[in-house]
């Protein structure tokens, strides 16, 4: 039942173009470093761990492009197309953290030898990237289900599911093992203006995996908390900084602030991969800024007068202290964050 947004076979790398769904459930095939940068860049493929294995698998067709004849020119041309998937996108670390493992592949050889085995090592290392996702993800789901109590109501944002990774999801991945292991809850999903996410993709995948789900606009989720239909929400994150604060998609703080005025426990629920503890804070994480059509003309309909000026920042960060705890591959952990999440970034890529 779990969607598969990337796939890598016999050297062709096809992703699900999310722009589409629910309405159609389609592959496409990305041929070019052009397509991969673009897809990225219009969140064909999204969720912060799929920006990293898509990344990773597009460095290959990027290298394949360019035919490079010798090792040496394999290693440039490595850096060369890295560098621009880098700019593709900027919030989630990822990306750049699977970037920089295909960076540091190497192979012994002369500059002058053929390019074969390095490709093939690179190959190998962005299968594992894929590989080690998927199975971190269900570690970390299998974490965080028992959090989920039978008649429980679970509040999500965006879009942390199977289609955000290799496959299962962080945040989804919790309530998928949960409702294997026979839990009967009902999530909440908020819609997530101003792209939807939420009501495209987490009810599509929450539907299809016969979990009861129940869509609502973002603003409803203060009325729907005071009615006491919610008892826990789980989101996931693009980046979360040294002291725990953490960015995820925006409008995840005003869940955060609301869930901390009805006393509702909030969860980010995370692979070790998401963690940038370089950062001392959620200050110094780069937050993009997307274009304000997708505010002023959401699925091409116009719905601001000509000329509105749009702000449109596709990121928020909840601060630390509003987080109960992190669901990650090696358990929950919960505050004080600072030195146990420095623990687990060490683990990175070793989970
Ligand atoms: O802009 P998007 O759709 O890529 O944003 C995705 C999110 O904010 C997800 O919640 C986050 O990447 C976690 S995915 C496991």
């Amino acid at each position: 039942m779990n969607a598969n947004p990337v796939t890598w076979e016999s050297g062709t790398l096809t992703i699900i173009d999310q722009t589409l769904l629910p309405a159609e459930l389609k592959y496409i095939t990305l041929d070019t470093l052009d397509m991969v940068w673009s897809a990225i860049k219009q969140l064909q493929v999204r969720g912060a761990p799929a920006i990293g294995v898509c990344a990773a698998f597009g460095v290959l067709v990027g290298l394949k492009e360019r035919h490079p004849a010798t090792l040496k020119a394999a290693r440039h041309a490595l850096g060369i197309v890295a560098d621009h998937l880098a700019t593709s996108r900027p919030t989630a670390v990822n990306l750049f953290w699977a970037l920089d493992r295909m960076r540091s592949v190497s192979v012994a050889g002369d500059s002058d030898d053929a390019p074969s085995q390095f490709l093939a090592a690179l190959e190998r290392e962005a299968q594992a990237i894929y590989d080690e996702d998927r199975s971190v993800c269900k570690r970390l789901g299998a974490y965080g289900a028992p959090l989920i109590t039978d008649g429980d109501g679970v509040l999500t944002h965006c879009n942390a599911g199977g289609l955000a990774t290799s496959g299962y999801g962080t945040a989804l991945s919790v309530m998928f093992c949960a409702h294997e292991k026979g839990r009967r809850f009902r999530v909440y999903a908020d819609e997530t203006r101003p792209l939807l996410q939420g009501a495209r993709l987490t009810t599509w995948e929450l539907q299809r995996a016969g979990i009861d789900v129940t869509l609502i606009c973002d603003n409803m989720a203060a009325q729907v908390m005071r009615e006491g239909k919610i008892n826990l929400v789980i989101v996931g994150a693009d980046r979360v900084a040294a002291n725990g604060d953490a960015a995820n998609k925006i409008g995840t703080y005003g869940v955060a602030v609301l869930a901390k005025a009805h006393t509702i426990p909030f969860y980010v629920a995370i692979p070790h991969s998401t963690l940038d503890c370089a950062l001392p804070d959620g200050d110094a994480i780069p937050i993009e800024e997307r274009d304000g059509a997708e505010v002023s003309h959401a699925f091409g309909r116009q719905c601001a007068p000509d000329g509105i000026a749009v702000y449109n920042p596709a990121f928020d960060v909840t601060p630390a202290r509003l987080i109960t705890g992190f669901i990650t591959e090696s358990g929950i952990v919960h505050p004080p964050f600072s030195d146990r999440l420095a623990l687990l970034a060490g683990k990175q890529g070793n989970p």
